[in-house]
């Protein structure tokens, strides 16, 4: 019988495939080489978080996960069949309601990316969540506005920065109600 440590690990080689294919597929998107944003180090590393959020009986007074949103570059999410993930869309909370065999791929550099989970009378509700990010060891790379995009009609909105200062100063925050990236605007 397969332990759970093969599984993740089985789970973490194909999560690497799926983002080094979705990264191609975003960089082509951008008109860029396909492989720009996987050779800027965007799937070095990967972090993993299951999360179990046992049945609440008071889910009105509480939250499953309050509001946040993610440090990485991208996330892909797995969620069973309980539901509860909101995201804000236009100053409304919208729910992302499971599909069975679906995997949520989000980024909180394209919007503002705040999402939260309801508590639920029913579950125990379990997720994994995929964070795709730089190397374990944060490195002094910088990370800024893409030139091959830049243009006098399209200038950066964002300054650069290194992981290891976005890092720090996302830990520094007390709540995470708007993104950090809000505080790297040119
Ligand atoms: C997270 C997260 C959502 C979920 O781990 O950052 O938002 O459905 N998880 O558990
Ligand atoms: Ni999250």
């Amino acid at each position: 019988m397969a332990t759970f440590l093969d599984i993740i690990i089985e789970y973490s080689k194909q999560v690497t495939e799926l983002g080094r294919f979705l990264y191609e597929l975003l960089s082509e998107a951008l008109n860029l080489n396909p492989n720009h944003l996987n050779d800027i180090g965007c799937a070095d590393g990967l972090g993993l978080l299951y999360h179990y959020y046992p049945p609440c009986p008071e889910p009105e007074l509480t939250l499953g996960a309050k509001t946040h949103t993610d440090i990485d570059f991208l996330t892909v999410l797995l969620q069973d069949h309980i539901g509860g993930l909101q995201v804000l869309y236009d100053n409304q909370w919208v729910e992302v309601p499971p599909v069975p065999g679906a995997l949520l791929v989000s980024n909180d550099k394209f919007k503002s990316g705040l999402h939260r989970v309801l508590a639920s009378r029913a579950g125990p509700r379990v997720s994994v969540a995929c964070f795709f990010t730089t190397g374990l060891i944060p490195s002094l790379k910088r990370y800024g506005p893409i030139e091959e995009l830049l243009s006098d009609d399209n200038p950066p909105k964002y300054r650069e920065t290194t992981v290891r200062e976005y890092s720090m100063h996302y830990n520094a925050k007390k709540d995470h109600e708007t993104s950090g990236l809000l505080d790297f605007l040119v």
